[in-house]
């Protein structure tokens, strides 16, 4: 007996001082905080590390004047940058004084009294990738100092982290944001290198599938320093082949923040938006909201697209064929319904002439199908917002390059 009672004692004692690096962690992310795509801005695409409490706060009022925040847009997320370059003499992280003069809480306070949500970000690694205090060794003192100040998400990032698993370390952050009890959405930012997709559904809510997205339609943008690229919108989108079955409500794959209003032309960014609509990818803006144009502003607030991307079904859409240069998106949605995108991936005009009548879309993941030859369906153009016939007519129209025409389709 005596035997059996110490036994006991030592595998609870492995289980809770393990942590990083024994098997019998489980993982139990906070449930239920994304059951759609999470939809924000974050610092990192425009500013980097050059951010501040008069950058995030003139952030927030914009998100709620301009109408993102009611459109759906909820978090700021800080990225890399917000602290010292040191802890303090108890090991707590240290908001950056000089950016933030009136202390993190007091802006995490105002963000929250705009009806918004707030995050931060950093890495598993001993430090982050821009060479700030990672969270390697801090996991749960790192976990209470979030819960104390309130924030509502965490982007967890995987620099400096030679030596240890993704899984492990996920879980242990995991772990130690459920242990400090303030509900919060996770992050999961470690490129896909180790199949977060696999494990990640009971650690995190949204987990990168890619390296860092890079303003442009189709380009490879090879960094200087490292041996590491950064990706264009169709790369991104094209990257894996065979991992939505793997995203849905509350666990999503991320195909990164979003590049809209930071230089590519409207049609791309309309196309940028499109897709990671499709996708059911989070919906997080990375532009300078005090310089936004019209046109940057109506794309990103498309309340139609957002209705597909924040579909209850929570599908993430897939490449169904391709006729002439012109790609055809499709992603099931709520009631029968379809979101269908034509996107001319092509450098010239395109002509399209898509009869409904040939075509079988099946969702062989998910078990969704549209048999175009049995059912009619009204089609809607989501961009004109207008009616557009029905399916017994062969979907005519003119398209620009690299432009989409996105249609929904009632049954
Ligand atoms: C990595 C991430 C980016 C950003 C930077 C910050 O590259 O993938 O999204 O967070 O780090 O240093």
């Amino acid at each position: 007996m005596k035997k059996i009672i110490l036994l006991v004692v030592l595998n609870l004692s492995i289980t809770v001082f393990g942590q990083g690096n024994t098997f019998t962690q489980k993982a139990g992310k906070f449930e239920g905080m994304a059951m759609t795509p999470p939809m924000g801005w974050n610092s990192w695409n425009t500013f980097e590390t050059n951010i501040d409490e008069k950058l995030v706060k003139e952030t927030a009022d914009i998100m709620v004047s301009s109408g993102m925040a009611a459109a759906g847009y909820t978090y700021i997320v800080l990225d890399d940058g917000w602290m010292t370059k040191e802890r303090d003499a108890n090991g707590d992280l240290v908001p950056d004084p000089v950016k933030f003069p009136n202390g993190m809480k007091a802006l995490i306070d105002y963000v929250h009294s705009k009806g918004l949500k707030f995050g931060l970000y950093n890495c598993a690694g001993t430090q982050t990738c821009a060479g700030y205090p990672g969270t390697r060794g801090y996991e749960y003192q790192d976990a209470r100092f979030y819960a104390k100040l309130g924030i509502d998400f965490l982007k967890y990032d995987w620099c400096n982290t030679q030596g240890i698993t993704a899984k492990e370390a996920y879980t242990t952050m995991s772990n130690a944001l459920k242990t400090a009890e303030k509900p919060i959405v996770f992050s999961l930012c470690e490129w896909g290198d180790n199949q977060p997709w696999e494990w990640g559904k009971p650690v995190g809510n949204l987990w990168r599938i890619s390296g860092d997205i890079y303003p442009c339609f189709d380009c490879e943008f090879k960094h200087e320093i490292g041996n590491w690229s950064s990706w264009g919108v169709m790369k991104i989108a094209e990257m894996r082949k065979d991992i939505r079955k793997f995203s849905g409500p509350d666990h999503w794959n991320d195909f990164d923040m979003m590049e809209v209003g930071n230089g590519m032309t409207k049609a791309e960014d309309k196309t940028h938006f499109t897709l990671w609509s499709m996708l059911a990818s989070p919906l997080i803006a990375g532009n300078d909201f005090r310089k936004m144009s019209k046109e940057t502003l109506a794309i990103l607030t498309n309340k139609e697209l957002i209705a597909v991307n924040q579909d209850k079904l929570g599908v993430q859409g897939f490449k169904y064929t391709v006729e002439d240069g012109v790609e055809v998106w499709v992603k099931p949605l709520t009631d029968g319904n379809w979101a269908i995108t034509f996107l001319n991936r092509t450098d010239v005009v395109k002509k399209i002439n898509f009869d409904w009548k040939k075509h079988i879309i099946k969702d062989i993941d998910f078990g969704y199908e549209a048999d175009f030859s049995k059912t009619v369906f009204k089609i809607k153009d989501l961009w004109k917002n207008k009616d557009a016939g029905n399916t017994k007519k062969n979907f005519v129209a003119e398209l620009a390059s690299h432009d989409v025409i996105t249609v929904r389709l009632t049954p």
